[in-house]
């Protein structure tokens, strides 16, 4: 991210992206409950992420592993109990809507567009395969990832590098070749101190982790990925 960095990824095969928040809008469940006052949205969405991260992270540091449709349930549960609007109906509604999040508007394209330059694709993320495929085919996504990898075959979550390495392990490529795209800083960087390259689509202009790891690049949204990357060399050439 500094002046001195090149203003291309040369030598990446494969773009690899974290999927909540990164692919999949996790606002996107509360924002449908019409009964949801739009503050109380934003407070639910909000606590509820936070509660799912420290949950899978704390599990992980524990050796307490549960999949992650267990620990956005239990997050989900302590959200709204924190914010007075425990209700068991309006727990297993937000969950099936977290099910079903919208994809963000300009991921499909810039998917399609990495693909057609010769970039393998694929997701890698704490959700369970289950609920990745599923919101994956709710977006017509099919046939956009060359593999949807999950924390769930390693049994912790990221930033445990035993995730990351999952990756490499999958597509049979050296972190080097791989360009790992998540809006999450904490990802972001975990992904960088593991030997990966990184972007990331930092969508809420947070500030900088105090972390190990530097990103190589910062964008906006993923309609700025594909210009950071030429063209795979394994397609043009082998070099
Ligand atoms: C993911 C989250 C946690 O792994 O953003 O997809």
């Amino acid at each position: 991210m500094s002046d001195e960095s090149p203003a291309h990824l040369d030598g990446v095969a494969a773009c690899v992206f974290d999927a909540y928040g990164t692919l999949f809008d996790f606002a996107s469940a509360a924002a449908r409950v019409a009964e949801l006052p739009a503050d109380r949205r934003a407070a639910v969405t909000a606590l509820w992420r936070d509660k799912q991260l420290q949950y899978a992270w704390l599990r992980t540091l524990q050796g307490r592993y549960v999949d992650f449709r267990q620990v956005t349930a239990d997050a989900l549960a302590y959200a709204l109990e924190s914010l007075g609007l425990e209700d068991a109906g309006l727990a297993e509604r937000l969950m099936a809507l977290y099910l079903e999040l919208d994809p963000f508007p300009e991921a499909p394209e810039t998917l399609r567009a990495l693909r057609a330059r010769g970039f393998r694709t694929a997701i890698l993320s704490n959700g369970t395969p289950a609920m990745l495929e599923g919101l994956v085919a709710r977006a017509g996504l099919d046939g956009a990832f060359d593999a949807i990898l999950s924390a769930d075959a390693v049994g912790a979550f990221k930033t445990d590098p035993r995730v990351y390495q999952s990756a490499l392990d999958a597509l049979a490529l050296p972190a080097q070749a791989i360009v790992f795209v998540s809006s999450n800083g904490w990802d972001a960087y975990g992904a960088s101190d593991f030997g990966m390259r990184v972007v990331w689509c930092n969508r809420t202009r947070q500030r900088r982790e105090r972390l190990p790891g530097a990103p190589d690049f910062e964008v906006a949204t993923l309609a700025d990925l594909p210009r950071l990357l030429p063209p795979s060399p394994g397609v043009t050439n082998s070099r």
